[in-house]
């Protein structure tokens, strides 16, 4: 699919993906690909806690959404045979010019979740940290991560909760319900015109098992004790996120045969 075919909420995205690459991930995105540890989402759970990944040594994964692909980076760096899917043009220039600094290399592709120009069943991992998980409609997606991951492969994406997304204004994510779970899938935001999707439970449930996904784990993230509220992801507080999960962790496997 070419740039101009893509439906206008990529286009948007990528827009908004460029300006943010300017604003702040191109700078940040060194100290991210040197981190030893890998972690999870905003209050950086250790992997080592979770056991999420398990040993991905000679695994092939592709992260779609690999934005400046520090995860793909960190799994690169365990032995995986990455590949990193992303529609943003700067973001893939800070990637390759970090791959050049680091001497990490891994096919970089530019293309959005949706649609993928990759193989069948040519992946052991189908993977998104806040990648295709929230900017690609799952609807289309879930089943191009189907047609990749080989049967007995997982799929495995981290995405805000949707109990933060049911609490979230332009401004925070508050203590009161704030929009319908009902119909909940593409979210317009009016200030800066980005498009995100999110489902409730049930739907990515159903979703994934038509896919022929098995749901393995839902692991729902808090914010410890001791946290204080992001810098930069201050949206949510972390006295809220301590309270309730602010994001959460999905872990599946295709049907094998
Ligand atoms: C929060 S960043 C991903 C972070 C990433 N894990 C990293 O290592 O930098 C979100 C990325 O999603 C990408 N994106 C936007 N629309 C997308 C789509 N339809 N499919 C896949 N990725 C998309 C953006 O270009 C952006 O680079």
């Amino acid at each position: 699919m070419s740039s101009s075919e893509r439906p206008d909420y990529v286009q948007q995205n990528v827009a908004n993906w460029t300006r943010a690459n300017a604003e702040y991930t191109d700078a940040s995105a060194a100290r991210a690909w040197a981190e030893e540890e890998i972690r999870w989402g905003v209050w950086r759970t250790p992997e080592s806690d979770l056991n999420v990944l398990g040993d991905v040594d000679g695994l092939d994964i592709v992260e779609l959404g690999c934005g400046t692909a520090y995860f793909s980076a960190w799994l690169a760096r365990r032995g995986a045979r990455v590949v990193g899917v992303d529609p943003t043009p700067a973001q893939l220039e800070t990637a390759r010019r970090l791959q050049r600094e680091t001497g990490i290399e891994f096919p970089l592709i530019e293309a959005i979740g949706e649609d993928v120009p990759l193989p069948d069943a040519s992946f052991d991992i189908v993977h998104s940290e806040y990648g295709a998980a929230i900017w690609a409609d799952p609807y289309r997606w879930i089943p191009e991560a189907a047609r990749l991951v080989r049967p007995g492969g997982r799929l495995i994406f981290l995405r805000n909760s949707t109990l933060s997304v049911l609490c979230m204004t332009m401004e925070e994510v508050g203590e009161q319900l704030v929009r319908p779970q009902f119909g909940l899938h593409k979210v317009d935001w009016q200030d800066t015109h980005e498009v995100e999707f999110h489902l409730g439970h049930g739907d990515w449930i159903e979703l994934l098992r038509t896919n022929g996904f098995q749901l393995e784990r839902l692991v729902e993230l808090f914010a410890p004790a001791d946290a204080e509220t992001h810098s930069y992801y201050k949206y949510v507080t972390a006295d809220w996120a301590r309270r309730w999960p602010a994001e959460e962790l999905w872990v599946t496997r295709l049907h094998d045969g």
